[in-house]
């Protein structure tokens, strides 16, 4: 049996660090990095330290505008699907690589499991939302970390080959803490005390390419009590360099290159709440028990706000400085509703009986 496992952006590599290890332990894995990130920072790193293996082959496409960059990927998937002849494609999350991948092999025949299916912001305006939905349905197997995935699913008509599974970023993230907490020095590097300080990320379109919204997201983050640690993805760094923003305007805001994820993860441990608009950090926030305020007005992960972890605050700065102040210090009921760890498990399984019908 060949699987043909794609990832593309630093998320992706993460999720399939813990899976990427069981389908080699049973069967040929070919790895495919479509180069969508390709920072050392962004890329390389995660590699190195989550232990995944080389790449098979690296695609090297790049930056660019929707079209173009998910056209390349297709068009280089697509060859390598006719050569390798895979008996199934699996992709991750909801990138470009993701809808790339998927539709490549859609065409072709070869049968696809979407690891973290399901999800939904029901915001058509996000380009991710558009690759969940497509991926969905031209997707075989189905892996869901929750309930709310497979109604979500179920509402589309999408009821074949869907499986609760948990999340395989909890089984990532569970790996990492003993390590993290042994092996990373983040904290003295850049000079903030355990529980002094908050955890930041901002790299949606919607808040980097509206200036508006990017000054209204660093005022909020210069007035809160705590300093607030940001490491900068690249295009909110570039948002930064066109706008001419200053950086030493915002004394409370400790900046940062991307991290590796163990740095991520330990800052994660000692921060007392987060802020952010990812979708992953949510997620590991929730995971750690910290509460986060959320730089946006929709999210797919909507147990972490029923629970009380969680409240969207989108982009108003007077906002997200009262949500801060509501939410720092939180604990509530926890239920760990994202799975115990073993999620690679339950997919692998479910994966090997799928060959044995
Ligand atoms: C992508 C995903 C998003 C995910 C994010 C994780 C899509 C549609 N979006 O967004 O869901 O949350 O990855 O980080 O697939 N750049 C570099 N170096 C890199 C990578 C990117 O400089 O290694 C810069 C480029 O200017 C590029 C911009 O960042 O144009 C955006 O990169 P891109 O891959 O298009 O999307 P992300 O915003 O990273």
């Amino acid at each position: 049996t060949i699987i043909l496992s794609i990832v593309g952006a630093r998320p992706q590599f993460i999720k399939c660090a813990p899976l990427s290890k069981k389908i080699r332990e049973w069967c040929t894995e070919i790895l495919v990095h479509t180069g969508q990130h390709y920072d050392e920072n962004m890329s390389d790193v995660f590699f190195s330290e989550l232990g995944i293996s080389h790449p098979d082959y690296n695609l090297q496409v790049g930056s660019g505008p929707h079209g173009e960059q998910t056209g390349k990927m297709l068009a280089e998937i697509e060859k390598i699907l006719l050569e390798k002849k895979p008996d199934m494609v699996l992709v991750y999350g909801d990138t470009n690589s993701t809808i790339a991948g998927s539709l490549a092999a859609s065409k072709l025949h070869i049968p696809i499991a979407h690891v973290e299916a399901g999800l939904r912001s029901y915001d058509r305006r996000m380009p991710e939302e558009i690759n969940r939905v497509l991926t969905d349905h031209v997707s075989d197997l189905l892996f869901c970390p929750t309930q709310t995935a497979v109604l979500n699913l179920e509402k589309e008509g999408v009821t074949k080959g869907v499986f609760i599974t948990g999340d395989v970023m909890v089984d990532a993230i569970f790996q990492a803490l003993p390590i993290a907490r042994k092996m990373s020095n983040i904290l003295a590097d850049i000079r903030v005390s355990a529980n002094e300080y908050y955890l930041a990320t901002v790299h949606r379109p919607s808040n980097t390419d509206d200036k508006y919204n990017l000054l209204s997201i660093l005022q909020a983050f210069s007035e809160l009590a705590y300093p607030v640690v940001f490491p900068i993805h690249p295009r909110t760094r570039k948002s930064i360099e066109n706008y001419r923003i200053s950086l030493s305007a915002y004394p409370n805001i400790i900046f940062t290159d991307p991290l590796p994820y163990v740095d991520m993860v330990r800052l994660l441990i000692d921060s007392r709440l987060v802020l952010t608009d990812s979708g992953g950090l949510q997620k590991e926030a929730y995971i750690l028990k910290k509460p986060c305020v959320t730089l946006r007005d929709t999210t797919e992960w909507i147990e972490t706000v029923e629970e009380g972890w969680n409240i969207l605050a989108g982009a108003d700065n007077v906002k997200i400085i009262n949500e801060v102040s509501t939410l720092d210090g939180y604990s509530g009921v926890h239920r760990q509703c994202y799975g115990d760890g073993t999620a690679a498990d339950n997919i692998i399984k479910i994966i090997k009986s799928y060959f044995k019908k």
